[in-house]
């Protein structure tokens, strides 16, 4: 009985491959609220009625990479590229600050500009302005000197998605000069230099099966992120992979129960592109065991540049609104949006 094995995972946190596999190829409505709530008790065992905010900082859309999917891929020609200054990523910062927040995520392609130097030199200035916050970063593959000169400059977060666990896949979604191993082997060194470390992947990516998705749950019990980001991938005009079918809101919803049964106390945010695909997508991505969402400080002026599939939301609003949109939606379900850092509870336990 497949309910079994999900109280089976919840209580074990792990199933076999092949488990996964069954509930994945065999996932009714049923069984996805029977997933939900064991979800949401465990969510609610660990961080009580509190969903997480991280201001989101999109600070550069240019990028050296390729991959199918992204619309900011280097070859897509009709993209305006765009890159903030020092001081207009301080602004967002204050900005974000002032409204609350204590956690930021400085996301941005591949962009060379960015040297180890700049973003040190980054990190190390949104440390002193604001020494209680915490810094995530999201820019991609480094190398592990790299990676450790960001932790000796006060970054104590990374998130970087696996994709997909299977290697074959990913050679499917990304150029050959990508290569999974080397994205694997960027995870393992963050969580070796001791960043709170996010993976994740795309649900409903092209090829995608449910061998490949039981691979990643197997793979994210092996990784112990701290964090998982998964949202639906939703194509994305000027891609290779433009005409392709959007994952899809159950598919994902379902994932996020499993995920948050699989790593009880993982920070688990209700995606952007989870509520570009359902007007109520990140309320039920709640509903479904997830705890963070990230709300948008990037300046107005810039974020319909950062579409990295078509549709994104919140590209009309400002920082203050998104705050005001994303209280009453938590509200709606019953949820209180948290300011505070927000740390994983096994890295508090720890300090
Ligand atoms: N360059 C950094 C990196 O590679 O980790 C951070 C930025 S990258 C755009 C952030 C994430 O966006 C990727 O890990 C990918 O999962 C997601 N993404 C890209 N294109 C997408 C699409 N078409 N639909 C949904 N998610 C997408
Ligand atoms: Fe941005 Fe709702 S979160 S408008």
């Amino acid at each position: 009985n497949r309910k079994n094995l999900l109280d089976q995972l919840a209580h074990t946190h792990t199933l076999a491959f092949e488990d996964f596999i069954d509930l994945l190829a065999h996932q009714d409505e049923e069984l996805q609220a029977y997933a939900a709530g064991l979800a949401v008790k465990t969510t609610q065992c660990y961080y009580g009625n509190k969903v997480f905010s991280r201001g989101l900082i999109e600070f550069t859309n240019i990028c050296q990479n390729n991959c199918y999917y992204c619309g900011i891929r280097a070859s897509n020609e009709n993209v305006q590229r765009y890159r903030l200054s020092d001081e207009q990523i301080l602004q967002c910062a204050a900005t974000g600050y002032e409204l609350g927040f204590r956690t930021f995520v400085l996301q941005g392609g591949e962009d060379p500009y960015y040297t180890d130097d700049r973003i040190c030199h980054l990190v190390q200035q949104l440390k002193y302005k604001h020494p209680d916050c915490a810094i995530t970063l999201s820019i991609g593959e480094k190398s592990p000197e790299s990676y450790k000169r960001y932790r000796q400059a006060g970054a104590e977060r990374y998130l970087l998605r696996h994709e997909t666990a299977t290697p074959a896949h990913y050679h499917k979604l990304h150029p050959p000069s990508m290569s999974a191993e080397n994205r694997y082997g960027c995870l393992r060194t963050l969580k070796a230099l001791g960043f709170q470390t996010g993976a994740g992947f795309m649900v409903g990516s092209p090829w995608q099966t449910s061998e490949d998705l039981a691979r990643d749950l197997i793979f994210l019990h092996e990784l112990q992120p701290e964090m998982v980001g998964i949202g639906p991938f939703i194509p994305a005009a000027g891609t290779p992979f433009a005409q392709q079918p959007a994952g899809t809101l159950d598919q994902t919803l379902f994932l996020l129960s499993l995920i948050r049964l699989l790593l009880p106390e993982v920070l688990l945010p209700a995606t952007t592109a989870l509520g570009t695909i359902d007007p109520r997508g990140r309320e039920k991505g709640i509903l479904a065991g997830a705890n963070v969402v990230m709300p948008n400080l990037s300046p107005r002026n810039v974020r319909a540049k950062y579409q990295l599939y078509d549709n994104k939301i919140c590209t009309g609003e400002e920082a203050a609104e998104c705050i005001v949109c994303l209280t009453k939606r938590m509200k709606s379900v019953g949820r209180e949006l948290a300011v505070d850092r927000g740390d994983n509870v096994r890295y508090m336990k720890m300090k």
